[in-house]
């Protein structure tokens, strides 16, 4: 892979460093430098398959019905199939993408993943309230078959199986928040939100003798709790505290990882219990372990204090509005500035435990296309998947975007694919830089940095041990910039462009103390050059993926140096078990340790020792969802209650740590000053738990008398109410 290959003139053991960590790496990365970069070599099934990372990967997310129809024979007939309304199944399937997939147009861009549209059975008929058909797949009706438009279990395997031998992983939506819409003013709805288990009926919203759905009013977003229990505009609500929906949805998820399928994208985060999710991503983990990322819808660049808390404590990465929205804000609209951006680059930063683990996108299928935000300017969208693909986090490439597909609002920004041209500029850039994240560690892993920055040019740089990777982008198309005086940390030498001058950008030399000579940046150019070490003795842990998970689940472990000769993974002061070494993947098993939170380092066959990395949360044990309950806990204004008691997930008596503040305003479930929330919590266990009251400067007010008590069923959920104790 010659585009690549850096060019280097002269090199010298003598930087001036600014980082010590550099310091340590920068010998071993020395003594091979020449070795070129080497072209992402062909991973096997294996190894495609048995990974929860996603760290290296570009995510392609298509809509299934609007991409490909590869066999007209299983298009819907009547009603909801009409190619020329956007509201109608289009005929798009799993043959579609498998036929795709053997003609290279995702392996041709660097595409490593494909998320696609849940592969569920959903509703068959037209929702009356908006005139449109299930072609999305957020309507769902048997989570235990497959959508027949979009192919047969065996279609889905076809592809699955066509995916991986291509090294290529396949990442379902799922939207287990709700069926289909069940109510909207006085209207009927003919499949009445109902929900089956493979074939066989279970219940549906009207007539809901088991409860199997939530029954608050209609939408009301002003509150987390109102977002969780109340419907959004209709869709039948599912109740997961009911054990018959708790169990189905742990059971129709391993259905589907049976097929073969490496990530799951879950709808609607916002809207489900923070409680049940933990639960059901627990059941996850421990039947194997993939990547889980979730969609908390976010509207701007600031920061949500509930979605901030759910990214960190949830076990499951997100998909990144914030971020989406600041590129959007400076490439797209123009409404804000390079400047803007790179805040928005440092806040994420500091707000995410794991920010390089979120799931970053320039556009999806809930907002305007890219390319209609910026004015049908191609080199705007360009641009943005230089940003896109060489920041931190798992980009996402939305189907079409890569040939400047147009749209604004839903659903016209779910139009048919199209083109597959490879010679679009877009495809090009997206070619030139996904091999660069398997390639170069400082993708993946990296710290940003930034080196030089106003209102229209952003530098940036990433680095990972020795490997760096530095970004120059000008957004003003009229102007161009002379760069003087920046600094980086790649070693002397002249780099090339990696997109070879497709966005315009030329070569920078790198001279003493990491001193680049001065040079012009074009308007509307973009750059990207990069320094990939050779092999290290110094092990640094780039990322954990699951972070969370009970003792016996299995745990990637990613980074550069390992070694190819096994050494020895710590928990704290606890050794885990090794299943498999290579110098940049260990998996292990998560030792039998007692819950709470783990700092993991690797130490080599040498005895060298890795970065501590820390926030690897372990469960007390297989968990299920509970709803604890406290009636006539009245309250001063501005006092909260909150649930704490003998076991980590609740805070092990640590009133700093107790879970809340509770809920108190949903009818059907409980209403000030009854007080609840659901929580995951370990099976089989008898839990001793209080109730507080913490007012707004965090004093706190214990029960008095003695502890609740509660055992949690084996399996299931409960509900466990208890009266405050004066
Ligand atoms: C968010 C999805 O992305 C959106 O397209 C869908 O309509 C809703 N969730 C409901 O499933
Ligand atoms: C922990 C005790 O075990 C519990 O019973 C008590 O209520 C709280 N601490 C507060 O003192
Ligand atoms: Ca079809
Ligand atoms: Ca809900």
């Amino acid at each position: 892979m010659m585009n690549l290959q850096l060019n280097r003139r002269n090199h010298s053991l003598v930087q001036k460093l600014t980082s010590l960590l550099f310091v340590l790496i920068f010998a071993f990365g020395v003594i091979f430098n020449n070795i070129p970069v080497q072209a992402a070599t062909t991973t096997t099934d294996a190894e495609v398959t048995n990974t929860a990372s996603f760290s290296t990967d570009v995510i392609y997310q298509i809509v299934t019905d609007r991409f490909f129809d590869g066999n007209t024979s299983n298009n819907p007939t009547g009603s909801i199939f009409d190619k020329s309304n956007l509201q109608k199944y289009h005929g798009g399937d799993w043959a579609g993408i498998t036929q795709k997939l053997n003609e290279g147009y995702f392996s041709g861009m660097g595409v490593t993943a494909l998320w696609i549209s849940s592969p569920v059975e959903n509703i068959t008929t037209i929702d009356p309230s908006n005139n449109c058909a299930s072609y999305h797949g957020y309507w769902a009706k048997d989570f235990f078959k497959t959508n027949s438009y979009f192919g047969s279990v065996n279609d889905f395997q076809t592809m699955i199986s066509t995916a991986h031998a291509l090294g290529i992983k396949i990442v379902i939506d799922f939207a287990p928040n709700h069926t289909s819409t069940a109510e909207y003013g006085n209207m009927t709805f003919p499949e009445d939100g109902a929900l089956y288990k493979n074939g066989t009926y279970l219940g549906g919203f009207k007539n809901d003798s088991q409860g199997l759905f939530n029954h608050e009013s209609w939408t009301d977003f002003s509150t987390l709790e109102n977002s969780i229990y109340h419907s959004m505009y209709g869709l039948a609500d599912l109740n997961h505290q009911n054990a018959t929906v708790d169990t189905y949805m742990k059971e129709a998820i391993q259905k589907w990882l049976d097929y073969g399928v490496d990530g799951i994208r879950v709808d609607a985060v916002k809207h489900m219990s923070a409680g049940w999710q933990k639960n059901w991503l627990s059941s996850i983990y421990s039947y194997k372990p993939v990547f889980v990322f979730g969609e908390w819808f976010n509207g701007g660049v600031a920061a949500d204090t509930d979605m901030t808390k759910f990214a960190n404590d949830s076990g499951m990465s997100l998909l990144d509005f914030r971020f989406a929205n600041a590129v959007r804000n400076a490439l797209g609209s123009g409404t804000a500035t390079m400047k803007d951006l790179y805040n928005v680059v440092t806040a994420t930063g500091s707000d995410y435990e794991e920010v390089n683990d979120q799931v970053t996108f320039i556009d999806n299928h809930d907002m305007s296309r890219f390319m209609t935000l910026a004015s049908n300017n191609q080199r705007a969208v360009d641009n943005a998947y230089v940003i896109l693909l060489t920041s931190r986090g798992v980009p996402t490439i939305y189907y079409g975007s890569e040939q400047y597909a147009t749209g604004s609002t839903d659903p016209n920004n779910r139009g048919d694919m199209p083109s597959f041209n490879t010679n679009s500029t877009a495809y090009k850039v997206i070619s030139k830089l996904a091999p660069l994240r398997k390639t170069n560690p400082a993708l993946a892993y990296g710290t940003t940095t930034e080196r030089w920055l106003n209102n229209d040019v952003m530098i940036y740089e990433r680095q990972f041990g020795s490997n760096v990777v530095v970004t120059a982008v000008n957004r003003n198309q009229s102007s161009s910039y002379s760069v003087s005086g920046l600094y980086t940390n790649l070693p002397q030498g002249t780099y090339t462009d990696v997109m070879q001058g497709t966005l315009g950008g030329g070569n920078i030399t790198v001279t003493t103390g990491g001193a680049v000579n001065t040079f012009t940046l074009g308007a509307g150019q973009s750059a990207v050059w990069q320094y990939t070490a050779s092999s290290s003795t110094t092990p640094l842990i780039g990322n954990v993926d699951p972070m969370m998970g009970v003792a016996g689940n299995t745990v990637t472990i990613t980074g550069r140096g390992f070694g190819n000769t096994q050494g020895s993974v710590s928990f704290g002061t606890n050794t885990a078990q090794v299943v498999s070494w290579t110098d940049s993947s260990i998996k292990v098993s998560i030792p039998s340790v007692s819950a709470g939170k783990y700092a993991i380092k690797v130490t080599t066959s040498t005895g060298s020792a890795s970065n501590s990395y820390s926030g690897f949360e372990v469960l007390s044990g297989k968990q299920v969802s509970v709803r604890f309950k406290v009636n006539n806990a009245t309250t001063n204004y501005g006092s909260n209650v909150y649930l704490v008691g003998n076991i980590f997930e609740l805070g092990n008596w640590d009133a700093s740590k107790a879970i809340g503040p509770l809920f108190n305003n949903t009818s059907t479930i409980g209403v000030y000053p009854t007080w609840f929330f659901d929580v995951s919590v370990p099976a089989g266990t008898a839990i001793q738990y209080k109730f507080i009251k913490k007012d707004a400067s965090g004093n706190v007010v214990w029960e008095s008398g003695s502890n609740h008590t509660v055992t949690t069923p084996n399996t299931g959920t409960a509900e466990a109410t208890a009266n405050w104790q004066n």
